[in-house]
């Protein structure tokens, strides 16, 4: 009898055994290698961010973190230099004592990528900082997308400096520029390390709202029945930043948005609502998963892109009361550049569970505010009892909100009180931050974490990244071959040009923000 109960209770397979503590987050001890250690990203995010985890007591004692660059520098100018990249960027947590304790272990090296036998000096000094019987030794490029190539290479000249097999490899997007470079990247990284040691980073993945979005659909069970062409109607997935290109003029120039947001953190966030449900919790095995919906995405013809795909690059404007100037007045931009900085989309998934049912995706720089959120719209009712026949009912969604706010919002139709029978559109919200009463400052701190600790699931595998190159591919060459004739199409501070909004108006729907 026994027996037969626990064959029927809920499946628990690929789980820790409870001999292992819950919260066990113990840290082995590391050495960062941090290719572009004195760069932006270096110093607005990942040195910040292991500052955090110092004070957070979630690092271990022995780690030792060296910064790689150009520039000559000494360990002492670098550590000053971090010291106040720490104070500046997270000044909350900067405490000087704590700070200068953190830097101790700080180390600098100068070097010129393009020299393979500086990898030989950049061997010794991994070597001179002792840490080689703490067998997890971390490279990460932080480094424009063109010298990694090099790196990798040179790195694997140099035999990783230490055994292949204790080292591991944190790439920053974009991976390549197209399906073929990322490919050709790819190779070369697999000659140097095996796939189980190649973290390529999407930061979107550490956010926590946007994992949270497995615990929402895997969680519980009375959504998944409902989480399919029969119930939904469509889905809206919008980055929009109010930023401009900052001063990123040279990379923007070659990224576009495209490059920059939809083919990495847009279609992540798509293949997070629309996979199956995996079969356990486990990298690979959600990898999976995601890698089927990027294959199942409806190629566009050519000649219909222009239908279904728009794009825009903003003129001068006003951004949060403050005149922006258009793009291609930006430092370092072409002034004829034809290089778009807001895209709107159109996608269809061609499985049972999705067939019909559109996912929109929509990215752009320079809109009215900064706001991330995955809108999941449900069909009307096939009756509308309620109401005048001239009232719009409110058709039911649940909107989670990455940023600013992290939220989880289900919108319902209750009766209005009194003796009307009319109903009105309610939204049952649930926010992270007055619930848990944290917020999360930095999806870096977690990535950082499980690269340390080898853990692959929130970093992107190679035939995922291969797969959302053929889903874009196709509309960045069109756009290449056939530059768009009236850029600039949409003003700084609105929401894009008006072809994004016909897209959803010919199929009867309409962009949650819209209005200019
Ligand atoms: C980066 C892009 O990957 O993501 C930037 O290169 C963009 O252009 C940024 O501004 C947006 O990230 P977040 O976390 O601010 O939404």
């Amino acid at each position: 009898m026994a027996k037969i109960r626990d064959f029927h209770t809920l499946q628990k397979r690929f789980l820790t055994p409870c001999d292992v503590a819950a919260e066990d987050d113990t840290v082995d001890p590391f050495t960062l290698v941090i290719f572009g250690g004195g760069g932006d990203l270096s110093q607005r995010k990942l040195i910040p961010s292991l500052y955090h985890l110092f004070i957070e007591n979630k690092l271990p004692d022995d780690f030792a973190i060296l910064g790689l660059g150009r520039r000559e520098k000494t360990d002492e100018q670098f550590q000053a230099m971090m010291m106040e990249a720490i104070r500046d960027f997270i000044p909350k947590y900067y405490e000087e004592k704590k700070a200068a304790a953190f830097v101790e272990q700080l180390h600098y090296l100068s070097m010129d990528v393009n020299n393979p036998e500086a990898f030989q000096t950049l061997c010794h000094r991994i070597k001179d900082l002792n840490t080689a019987e703490w067998g997890n030794l971390l490279y990460y490029l932080s480094v424009p997308p063109e010298i990694l190539p090099v790196i990798v290479k040179n790195l694997n000249g140099a035999g990783l400096c230490r055994d292949s097999a204790e080292s591991k490899i944190i790439v920053e997007k974009p991976f390549g520029r197209d399906r073929e470079s990322g490919n050709e990247l790819n190779r070369l990284l697999l000659e140097a390390f095996e796939e189980k040691q190649i973290y390529r980073i999407d930061h979107y993945l550490g956010k926590e709202t946007v994992q949270n979005l497995l615990f929402f659909r895997f969680g519980n069970s009375i959504f998944e029945p409902m989480w399919n062409r029969r119930y939904v109607d469509h889905v809206q997935i919008m980055v929009a930043e109010d930023l401009g290109i900052e001063q990123r003029g040279n990379f923007y120039e070659q990224a576009g948005v495209i490059r920059d947001i939809v083919q990495n953190h847009a279609l992540q966030l798509l293949a997070l609502v629309a996979m199956e449900p995996p079969v356990g919790f486990d990298a690979d095995l959600i990898r999976d998963e995601k890698v089927k919906v990027y294959r199942t995405i409806r190629p566009v013809p050519k000649n219909e892109i222009d239908k279904y795909m728009i794009r825009g690059q903003y003129g001068a404007g006003t951004v949060r009361d403050k005149a922006a100037q258009g793009y291609r007045e930006e430092e370092s931009v072409d002034p004829q550049s034809n290089t778009p900085t807001y895209f709107a989309g159109k996608f269809m998934i061609d499985n049972w569970r999705w067939s019909g049912v559109p996912f929109y995706i929509r990215s752009g720089k320079r809109m009215p505010r900064r706001q991330s959120e995955i809108y999941v719209q449900f069909h009307q009712p096939p009756l509308q009892l309620f109401g005048r026949i001239c009232d719009e009912i409110e058709p039911n969604a649940l909107i989670f909100s990455i940023q600013p706010d992290e939220e989880l919002t289900m919108r319902m139709n209750v009766k209005i009180p009194g003796m009307t029978n009319r109903p009105q559109a309610v939204d049952m919200d649930f926010n992270y931050e007055d619930a848990f009463q944290v917020k999360q400052d930095t999806p870096y701190e977690r990535l950082l974490i499980d690269a340390i600790r080898g853990d692959l699931t929130l970093f992107a595998r190679q035939d995922a990244v291969e797969a959302m190159w053929g889903v874009v591919d196709p509309i960045i060459k069109w756009w290449d071959d056939h530059p768009a004739k009236d850029f600039p199409n949409y003003k700084a501070g609105t929401w894009g040009p008006k072809a994004a909004d016909k897209l959803l108006e010919q199929d009867g729907h309409r962009w949650r923000f819209h209005k200019q």
